[in-house]
């Protein structure tokens, strides 16, 4: 096996349904233990994306390997090598956890230790509840026992903190960043920032099918656009900003028509834009377009 290839390789992808393109040409690489996001809003692509890579979805055209293969051929020697976390989940309800996750072990040669499985899920207090008794995290936390049950190599998260309030997304978090330490790769999908910011090693952020920027979340805060935010207040209080690509220059100029008034320049900053700035300024161009049309 050649483990220097990226475990995902998407080339000008294409999916449409009938008149609906829904992703329209996206390229991007998931390297071997990277943990890597599609950042964007509903609507955006993300789980025909998500769903073409795990062979769920025919794609349109476009090159994709998974792991070597080609998901679309559906190969048994694939399946058994991926963790999937689907965006809504159904399952048997009137079975416990540990009944569940112990018989989906026996479908997998090689399968991880019930009881890790379990602890690393975080589902340690319910196992021995019946699944339709479970809470929507705690639910959601079974999906994710499933997932790894298999100890695959490559792990599919689409969404997996929707809904949750902030205990339980903090431990789907945990869960996500034992993981990407055990060595796994990861792809998720969020239309969360933080949850992006907080997990992933790059981040892409999709919009109508196409993807519109990609990085290291601190790096597409400074990458993108190489501004910077200059703010102070002025005489009457009022919070002003101003973006430059040159802040010497700016400060040099505020700092000294300050001093030739005798005045102080009150909460001077500089700050770079963050990934929520970049995210803003992404997808609002892109409204304006559409508005324009
Ligand atoms: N099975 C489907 N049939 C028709 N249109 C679909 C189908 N699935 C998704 N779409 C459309 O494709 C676009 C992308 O959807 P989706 O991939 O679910 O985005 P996301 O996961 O980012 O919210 C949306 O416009 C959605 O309405
Ligand atoms: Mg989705």
């Amino acid at each position: 096996m050649d483990t220097t290839a990226p475990a995902i390789l998407v080339r000008d992808l294409h999916k449409a349904y009938g008149a609906v393109q829904a992703v329209g040409g996206i390229d991007f690489e998931v390297a071997r233990g990277e943990v890597f996001g599609l950042l964007g809003p509903n609507g955006a692509g993300k789980t025909t994306t998500v769903e073409i890579l795990e062979g769920y979805r025919e794609r349109t055209s476009g090159i994709v390997s998974v792991l070597g293969h080609d998901p679309g051929a559906r190969p048994r020697a694939l399946r058994e090598r991926l963790g999937i976390v689907l965006q809504s989940s159904g399952t048997y309800r009137h079975v416990t956890p540990r009944e569940l996750v112990t018989h989906w072990a026996g479908l997998y040669p090689s399968p991880r230790d019930v009881d890790e499985v379990l602890e690393l899920a975080g589902l340690g207090e319910c196992e021995a509840v019946l699944v339709r008794r479970l809470s929507g995290g705690q639910a959601r936390r079974l999906d994710f026992a499933l997932a790894l049950v298999g100890d695959p190599e490559l792990i599919f998260l689409d969404e997996p903190t929707t809904g949750f309030d902030p205990a339980a997304r903090r431990a789907a978090w945990e869960t996500v960043r034992a993981l990407a330490d055990l060595g796994k790769t990861v792809l998720l999908t969020t239309h969360y920032l933080d949850e992006a910011q907080a997990l992933c090693d790059r981040v892409a952020i999709v919009k109508h099918g196409r993807i519109l920027a990609v990085g290291a979340p601190a790096e597409l805060g400074v990458g993108e656009s190489s501004r910077y935010r200059v703010s102070w207040r002025d005489e009457d209080g009022a919070l002003v900003a101003r973006e430059t690509d040159d802040p010497t220059a700016l400060l040099h100029q505020l700092t000294s028509a300050a001093l030739a008034r005798g005045q102080a320049l009150c909460d001077l900053s500089v700050t770079r834009p963050s990934l929520e700035d970049v995210y803003l300024e992404l997808t609002a161009e892109r409204r304006e377009v559409q508005d324009a049309r």
